[in-house]
Protein backbone atom coordinates (compact mmCIF):
# COMPACT_ATOMS: atom_id res chain seq x y z
CA UNK A 1 0.00 0.00 0.00
CA UNK A 2 1.54 2.83 -0.72
CA UNK A 3 0.82 6.64 1.02
CA UNK A 4 0.63 10.45 -0.70
CA UNK A 5 4.25 10.99 0.84
CA UNK A 6 6.66 8.26 0.26
CA UNK A 7 5.47 5.60 3.32
CA UNK A 8 4.37 2.20 1.61
CA UNK A 9 2.77 -0.50 4.21
CA UNK A 10 4.34 -3.58 3.17
CA UNK A 11 4.81 -6.87 4.73
CA UNK A 12 7.86 -7.08 7.11
CA UNK A 13 11.10 -9.42 5.82
CA UNK A 14 14.38 -10.81 7.37
CA UNK A 15 16.54 -7.93 5.61
CA UNK A 16 14.47 -5.50 7.99
CA UNK A 17 16.43 -7.42 10.85
CA UNK A 18 18.62 -4.41 11.03
CA UNK A 19 16.51 -1.67 11.05
CA UNK A 20 14.38 -2.70 13.20
CA UNK A 21 16.67 -3.69 15.97
CA UNK A 22 18.57 -0.37 15.17
CA UNK A 23 15.43 1.70 15.31
CA UNK A 24 13.40 -0.67 17.86
CA UNK A 25 15.87 -0.33 20.49
CA UNK A 26 14.84 2.61 22.29
CA UNK A 27 12.91 3.30 25.34
CA UNK A 28 11.30 6.13 24.23
CA UNK A 29 9.35 3.87 22.43
CA UNK A 30 9.01 0.91 24.57
CA UNK A 31 7.83 3.11 26.80
CA UNK A 32 4.76 4.05 25.29
CA UNK A 33 3.88 0.26 24.68
CA UNK A 34 2.77 -3.13 26.47
CA UNK A 35 5.94 -5.27 28.16
CA UNK A 36 5.32 -7.04 24.93
CA UNK A 37 7.31 -4.56 23.28
CA UNK A 38 11.14 -5.36 24.90
CA UNK A 39 13.87 -3.10 26.20
CA UNK A 40 16.64 -3.28 24.81
CA UNK A 41 15.30 -4.81 22.02
CA UNK A 42 17.95 -7.17 20.85
CA UNK A 43 18.80 -9.31 17.43
CA UNK A 44 17.03 -12.26 18.85
CA UNK A 45 13.94 -9.76 19.05
CA UNK A 46 13.59 -8.86 15.89
CA UNK A 47 14.02 -12.50 15.04
CA UNK A 48 10.72 -13.54 16.61
CA UNK A 49 8.97 -10.47 15.33
CA UNK A 50 9.52 -10.94 12.28
CA UNK A 51 8.96 -14.23 11.71
CA UNK A 52 5.66 -13.86 13.59
CA UNK A 53 4.86 -10.84 11.26
CA UNK A 54 5.06 -12.66 8.54
CA UNK A 55 3.53 -16.22 9.44
CA UNK A 56 -0.33 -14.60 8.91
CA UNK A 57 -2.33 -14.19 5.95
CA UNK A 58 -3.83 -11.98 5.74
CA UNK A 59 -0.62 -9.63 6.84
CA UNK A 60 -1.62 -8.42 10.50
CA UNK A 61 1.34 -6.68 11.07
CA UNK A 62 3.41 -4.02 8.52
CA UNK A 63 6.76 -2.63 8.06
CA UNK A 64 6.25 1.35 7.76
CA UNK A 65 8.85 1.73 4.33
CA UNK A 66 10.33 4.98 3.69
CA UNK A 67 13.06 5.22 0.94
CA UNK A 68 13.50 1.49 0.46
CA UNK A 69 13.91 1.32 4.81
CA UNK A 70 11.87 -0.32 7.12
CA UNK A 71 11.09 2.81 10.18
CA UNK A 72 8.52 1.70 12.37
CA UNK A 73 5.59 -0.84 12.45
CA UNK A 74 1.75 -0.72 12.17
CA UNK A 75 -0.91 -3.54 12.87
CA UNK A 76 -3.85 -5.06 13.45
CA UNK A 77 -4.80 -7.60 16.32
CA UNK A 78 -7.67 -10.04 16.49
CA UNK A 79 -10.06 -10.13 19.30
CA UNK A 80 -12.23 -13.21 20.04
CA UNK A 81 -15.44 -14.13 21.50
CA UNK A 82 -18.02 -11.59 21.81
CA UNK A 83 -15.14 -8.76 20.76
CA UNK A 84 -14.76 -10.50 17.29
CA UNK A 85 -15.63 -7.96 15.60
CA UNK A 86 -13.16 -5.50 17.05
CA UNK A 87 -9.65 -4.89 15.84
CA UNK A 88 -6.94 -3.39 17.86
CA UNK A 89 -4.36 -0.91 16.66
CA UNK A 90 -0.41 -0.71 17.21
CA UNK A 91 2.15 1.52 15.60
CA UNK A 92 5.58 2.80 16.55
CA UNK A 93 7.44 5.04 14.60
CA UNK A 94 11.53 5.14 14.59
CA UNK A 95 12.27 8.47 16.37
CA UNK A 96 14.68 10.35 13.35
CA UNK A 97 11.19 10.41 11.96
CA UNK A 98 9.28 11.73 14.34
CA UNK A 99 6.64 14.78 13.96
CA UNK A 100 6.43 14.67 10.02
CA UNK A 101 3.02 13.22 10.06
CA UNK A 102 4.09 10.06 9.14
CA UNK A 103 2.25 8.59 12.01
CA UNK A 104 -0.64 10.03 10.99
CA UNK A 105 -0.86 8.83 7.13
CA UNK A 106 0.17 4.99 8.40
CA UNK A 107 -2.74 4.97 10.89
CA UNK A 108 -5.27 6.05 8.25
CA UNK A 109 -3.95 3.75 5.79
CA UNK A 110 -4.29 0.73 7.97
CA UNK A 111 -8.20 1.91 9.01
CA UNK A 112 -8.66 1.93 4.92
CA UNK A 113 -6.96 -1.75 5.14
CA UNK A 114 -8.57 -3.34 8.17
CA UNK A 115 -11.71 -2.46 7.59
CA UNK A 116 -11.46 -3.76 3.88
CA UNK A 117 -10.02 -6.93 4.76
CA UNK A 118 -12.01 -8.24 7.69
CA UNK A 119 -15.51 -7.94 8.51
CA UNK A 120 -14.81 -5.72 11.65
CA UNK A 121 -16.86 -3.03 12.91
CA UNK A 122 -14.65 -1.22 15.27
CA UNK A 123 -10.88 -0.47 15.31
CA UNK A 124 -9.64 0.93 18.75
CA UNK A 125 -6.38 1.91 20.40
CA UNK A 126 -5.61 2.22 24.00
CA UNK A 127 -3.01 5.08 24.28
CA UNK A 128 -1.41 6.15 27.74
CA UNK A 129 -2.53 9.11 29.27
CA UNK A 130 1.03 10.45 28.88
CA UNK A 131 1.27 9.74 25.34
CA UNK A 132 -0.04 12.81 23.78
CA UNK A 133 1.70 12.29 19.95
CA UNK A 134 -0.14 9.35 20.28
CA UNK A 135 -3.79 10.75 20.78
CA UNK A 136 -2.96 13.46 18.67
CA UNK A 137 -2.35 10.99 15.92
CA UNK A 138 -5.73 9.44 16.53
CA UNK A 139 -7.59 12.30 16.46
CA UNK A 140 -6.25 13.74 13.39
CA UNK A 141 -7.25 10.18 11.65
CA UNK A 142 -10.78 10.97 12.89
CA UNK A 143 -11.00 8.32 15.92
CA UNK A 144 -13.50 9.07 18.82
CA UNK A 145 -12.38 9.80 22.30
CA UNK A 146 -14.74 6.83 24.07
CA UNK A 147 -13.15 7.32 27.35
CA UNK A 148 -10.55 6.75 30.01
CA UNK A 149 -9.36 3.90 32.13
CA UNK A 150 -7.93 5.85 35.00
CA UNK A 151 -5.08 4.33 36.51
CA UNK A 152 -5.31 1.24 34.83
CA UNK A 153 -1.90 0.70 33.21
CA UNK A 154 1.19 0.26 35.40
CA UNK A 155 4.55 0.63 33.35
CA UNK A 156 7.88 1.11 34.78
CA UNK A 157 7.08 1.47 38.07
CA UNK A 158 4.43 4.46 37.46
CA UNK A 159 0.88 4.22 37.13
CA UNK A 160 -1.22 6.29 34.15
CA UNK A 161 -4.38 6.72 32.65
CA UNK A 162 -5.37 4.39 29.36
CA UNK A 163 -7.30 6.75 26.91
CA UNK A 164 -9.47 4.56 24.69
CA UNK A 165 -10.29 5.62 20.73
CA UNK A 166 -12.17 3.70 18.40
CA UNK A 167 -13.65 4.55 14.53
CA UNK A 168 -16.29 2.78 13.18
CA UNK A 169 -17.09 1.20 10.27
CA UNK A 170 -19.90 3.49 9.65
C1 LIG B 1 3.25 8.21 18.69
C2 LIG B 1 4.11 8.19 17.42
C3 LIG B 1 3.77 6.96 16.60
C4 LIG B 1 3.79 9.46 16.62
O1 LIG B 1 4.45 9.42 15.35
P1 LIG B 1 4.64 10.74 14.44
O2 LIG B 1 4.86 10.31 13.04
O3 LIG B 1 5.65 11.60 15.08
O4 LIG B 1 3.19 11.39 14.57
P2 LIG B 1 2.62 12.57 13.67
O5 LIG B 1 3.75 13.43 13.21
O6 LIG B 1 1.72 11.98 12.64
O7 LIG B 1 1.69 13.35 14.71
C5 LIG B 1 2.15 13.63 16.02
C6 LIG B 1 1.35 14.76 16.61
O8 LIG B 1 1.64 14.85 18.00
C7 LIG B 1 2.24 16.11 18.29
N1 LIG B 1 3.18 15.87 19.36
C8 LIG B 1 4.33 15.17 19.31
N2 LIG B 1 4.90 15.14 20.52
C9 LIG B 1 4.08 15.82 21.37
C10 LIG B 1 4.10 16.14 22.74
N3 LIG B 1 5.10 15.71 23.53
N4 LIG B 1 3.09 16.88 23.26
C11 LIG B 1 2.06 17.30 22.47
N5 LIG B 1 1.98 17.01 21.16
C12 LIG B 1 2.97 16.28 20.62
C13 LIG B 1 2.82 16.58 16.98
O9 LIG B 1 2.99 17.97 16.97
C14 LIG B 1 1.74 16.09 16.01
O10 LIG B 1 0.57 16.90 16.06
P3 LIG B 1 0.28 18.06 14.99
O11 LIG B 1 0.17 17.42 13.65
O12 LIG B 1 -1.00 18.65 15.46
O13 LIG B 1 1.44 19.00 15.09
C15 LIG B 1 5.63 8.17 17.75
O14 LIG B 1 5.91 9.27 18.58
C16 LIG B 1 6.05 6.89 18.45
O15 LIG B 1 6.40 5.92 17.82
N6 LIG B 1 6.04 6.92 19.80
C17 LIG B 1 6.42 5.74 20.61
C18 LIG B 1 5.48 4.54 20.43
C19 LIG B 1 4.01 4.90 20.62
O16 LIG B 1 3.68 5.80 21.36
N7 LIG B 1 3.12 4.18 19.92
C20 LIG B 1 1.68 4.39 20.05
C21 LIG B 1 1.13 3.65 21.22
S1 LIG B 1 -0.61 3.95 21.45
Amino acid sequence: MMGETGILLRPWEMEDKLSLVKYANNKKIADNLRNLFPYPFEEKNADHFISLWTSMQPVRVFAIELDGEAIGAIGLHAKEDVHEKNMELGYWLAEPFWGKGIATRAVGMMVNYGFKTWPILRIYAGAFGSNIASQKVLEKCGFFREGILKNSIWKNERIDDEIIYAIYRD
